[in-house]
């Protein structure tokens, strides 16, 4: 069933950066979870002078471009520290960034963002041991009305059988667990997990006006 609607989801735009990816084994955000947050944005860049977006996890560029190309609005600076991602990506910004997406070369935990930034949407998509850290050390420059989007919260598929996975993969599966229990009970947020793709949570903050259930 999953296929069948594949056939109508829209064509690659960027064939030979995912073909590279396929090649050299780079793991990128999968379509389907691509395609639900480049409607989430082109519905939101749409009432708005700018949308903004942190991502913490740049690889080659991959998402970011995706990102990008939904709106001329649509700025990115996302964070990588890998020194060959580094090469890749910024050839490929070159390529297809009209200036719009700015590469941060570093390690995020060491990243110092200016005290005046603030963003439409956070993107976390780095190491996933680490995504408690990535939420803390990011959410305050979420704008009030914005959204912290993390991916492969399914890991792939290893969420679901633990027991079976070598001792490395079961750590990443207790820290991926950890890290969805730190978001669904969070005070100050309210989270959905989507099972798409492989798994991703929408997190937004909790507002003056929400109905208490
Ligand atoms: C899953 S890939 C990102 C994929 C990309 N968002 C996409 O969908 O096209 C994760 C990337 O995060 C980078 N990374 C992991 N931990 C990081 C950290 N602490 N700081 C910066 N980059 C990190 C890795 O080097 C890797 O390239």
């Amino acid at each position: 069933m999953q296929n069948y609607l594949n056939n109508y989801n829209k064509l690659e735009k960027y064939p030979e950066i995912y073909q590279y990816a396929k090649e050299f084994n780079v793991p990128i955000i999968m379509k389907e979870s691509l395609e639900l947050i480049e409607m989430l944005i082109l519905k939101e860049a749409s009432n708005k002078k700018e949308y903004r977006i942190l991502e913490v996890g740049c690889a080659i560029g991959y998402s970011s471009l995706h990102f990008i190309s939904v709106c001329p609005n649509v700025f990115v600076d996302t964070i990588e520290r890998n020194e060959e991602m580094i090469k890749v990506a910024t050839s490929n910004f070159a390529r297809y960034g009209f200036g719009r997406i700015n590469l941060i070369k570093q390690d995020a935990l060491e990243v110092e963002l200016p005290v005046e930034a603030s963003y439409d949407l956070i993107f976390i998509d780095a190491a996933k041991a680490q995504n408690i850290k990535f939420f803390n050390k990011f959410s305050p420059f979420l704008k009030n009305d914005g959204m912290i989007i993390t991916d492969n919260l399914y890991f792939h598929g290893c969420m679901e059988n633990p027991e079976e996975q070598s001792k490395n993969v079961r750590n990443m599966v207790r820290k991926i667990d950890e890290y969805n229990k730190f978001l669904s009970n969070h005070n100050d947020y309210i989270t959905t997990f989507v099972p798409i793709g492989d798994g991703i949570s929408i997190s937004v903050r909790r507002g003056i006006n929400e109905v208490n259930s």
